[in-house]
């Protein structure tokens, strides 16, 4: 794919599909509404054209970005270019703008906060510790880049986007005939030890992904396409059985130990 023509999220998130809109695109319906139950940094919605947009994620930091962005746009942009001045780049400014970030209970600041943190953290990761604070490490970023850009991009489209902090399954129940959902959930291991599901405090366990296959079925059954992506495993095989499979192979860019490096099965499952 030529990401000269694709457009970028302003977030680093793991598990971002903007390498992957090549095999996503052509198994989508046109007509009604895109709706996104795990939005992340929302790659499709920004390389798509829909009307109505609903991106939901169970993560409130990243939906009340999402606000801010939508409702301030430049003023909320020059706000946050504040925080991107060297002073910020060393260990201890980190660690005291990460304190004050699990402190704030201003959500102008601390969403803010999370975008200079995700620039200046270790590996653009968003991790939690069990009381729900942000815990990721100093990432020493030589010059830290301020996605002012693609902030601006994503302002202008999120007037076309309606954002929500729901769990999964009550984002999924409010499609309607003709609407096309697209789940991006936390991926099943790809093996019984790998176990990446640290996107917020709470985990996605099988019964998680069960429940989703049970869902898209149903939504399938009312007029909705549901088109799901996830590892492609003897698991999701059987998951997705009443589902249309597309397989293929994808680079991993987050590589947990040497034998899982390289390449790995992925697939996306296309209901109705
Ligand atoms: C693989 S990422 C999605 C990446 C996204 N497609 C992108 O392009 O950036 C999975 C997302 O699901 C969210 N999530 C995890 N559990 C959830 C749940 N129970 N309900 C809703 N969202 C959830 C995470 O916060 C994370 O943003």
């Amino acid at each position: 794919m030529n990401d000269a023509v694709v457009t970028r999220p302003f977030l680093k998130w793991a598990g971002n599909k903007y390498r992957l809109l090549d095999r996503i695109r052509p198994l989508m319906t046109e007509g009604g509404r895109l709706i996104e139950p795990f939005a992340g940094s929302c790659a499709l919605f920004l390389n798509t054209h829909y009307r109505l947009n609903v991106l939901n994620d169970n993560n409130a930091d990243l939906i009340n970005i999402y606000i801010s962005l939508q409702d301030e746009a430049d003023a909320f942009i020059d706000y946050v270019e504040q925080f991107f001045v060297p002073k910020n780049n060393n260990e201890t400014a980190y660690y005291r703008l990460r304190k004050q970030f699990n402190r704030t209970d201003d959500p102008y600041l601390k969403a803010a906060l999370f975008i200079y943190m995700n620039r200046h953290g270790y590996n653009g990761l968003c991790r939690y510790n069990n009381s729900g604070g942000f815990n990721v490490p100093f990432g020493r970023y030589k010059r830290p880049y301020f996605p002012r850009q693609e902030m601006q991009l994503f302002a202008k489209k999120s007037q076309q986007a309606r954002f929500t902090n729901e769990s999964f399954l009550v984002a999924m129940k409010k499609a309607r005939r003709g609407d096309l959902v697209y789940c991006d959930p936390p991926y099943v291991p790809l093996t019984r030890t790998a176990n990446f599901t640290a996107y917020s405090a709470g985990g996605f366990g099988e019964a998680e992904q069960l429940a989703l296959a049970e869902q898209a079925q149903k939504l399938a059954a009312r007029g909705v396409t549901v088109i799901i992506s996830n590892h492609d495993t003897p698991f999701t095989q059987a998951a997705y059985r009443d589902a249309v499979c597309t397989h293929f192979e994808v680079r991993r860019t987050i590589s947990c130990n040497g034998a899982q490096r390289g390449y790995a099965g992925e697939l996306l499952a296309r209901y109705g």
